[in-house]
């Protein structure tokens, strides 16, 4: 038998539930339970032809609409395949076996699952009893050389937020690190660093269809960065992204 390599091997097996999940009120996966918007449904039926679906998507008029909507020029943003694609692409951009990831503990496990599949080490810093995240201690333990920073903001599963000053003393004290600020949740708290990508090069912000728009079933994720920042993603996306992909964009990212 030919043998996965070791980081694959060591993983903790994930095991959402595949089936039996239609008819019934489905609060595990975040998922919008009174359904998508009905204007989204009439539009998709209107572009759903046998020729639609037999064609690989072409992103770029996609690309200019949605980077309108983020405010970032569209060569800032990058369509990934939701927010997990864009994660497993800053993965496959910045991680080296034995790279550390901070993350607050809880929270959503997909940073952890493709930083431990490139072999990198991640440290957790758990939240306090009230469910603050401890900002100086997130910081301390970024100053000591971690490569990349995911800060799902609200967090999931707490459903906290971490403030705007907090967000940015990160940056500045994580110069050298990439900073992902996880927007999945941003409309429902309506707070976003999206324009500070231009501001700070390490910062990615991503953004997905996903939750608020109840459309996980074709995700697609923007990602807004800065030019700096998209530039290195790019090409581990194979062109811009895969060709059956959404969006996802850089270096201040946006994914949605
Ligand atoms: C914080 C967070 N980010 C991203 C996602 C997934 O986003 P996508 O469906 O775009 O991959 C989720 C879904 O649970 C989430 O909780």
């Amino acid at each position: 038998m030919v043998r996965p390599r070791k980081a694959v091997a060591r993983l903790k097996k994930y095991r959402p539930p595949l089936e039996g999940r239609g008819g019934k009120m489905r609060l595990d996966f975040n998922e919008n339970t009174v359904g998508c918007s009905p204007v989204v449904v009439r539009a998709l039926r209107r572009v759903l032809t046998s020729d639609w679906l037999a064609r690989y998507p072409e992103y770029e008029e996609g690309r200019k609409i949605l980077a309108k909507y983020f405010g970032v020029e569209p060569k800032e943003m990058l369509l990934t395949n939701g927010t997990d694609d864009a994660i497993k692409m800053i993965c496959d951009t910045f991680v080296d076996p034995g790279d550390v990831l901070v993350v607050p503990a809880p929270t959503f496990p997909v940073y952890q699952f493709f930083h431990e599949i490139a072999g990198g080490r991640l440290v957790g810093v758990r939240y306090d009893e009230d469910f603050r995240l401890p900002i100086e201690k997130m910081v301390a333990a970024v100053k000591k050389r971690a490569r990349w920073v995911a800060l799902a903001n609200p967090n999931n599963p707490t459903g906290t937020t971490v403030s705007k000053k907090d967000v940015a003393t990160l940056l500045r004290a994580a110069a050298g690190t990439v900073v992902l600020v996880d927007e999945a949740y941003f409309e429902f708290c309506g707070e976003t660093v999206l324009p500070w990508v231009r501001k700070f090069p390490n910062l990615v912000v991503t953004r997905t269809f996903s939750p608020r728009h109840s459309k996980p079933s074709s995700t697609r994720v923007t990602s807004a960065g800065t030019s700096k920042r998209c530039g290195p993603i790019a090409p581990s996306s194979a062109g811009g992204s895969t060709p059956w992909a959404s969006p996802m964009c850089r270096v201040p990212p946006i994914l949605s």
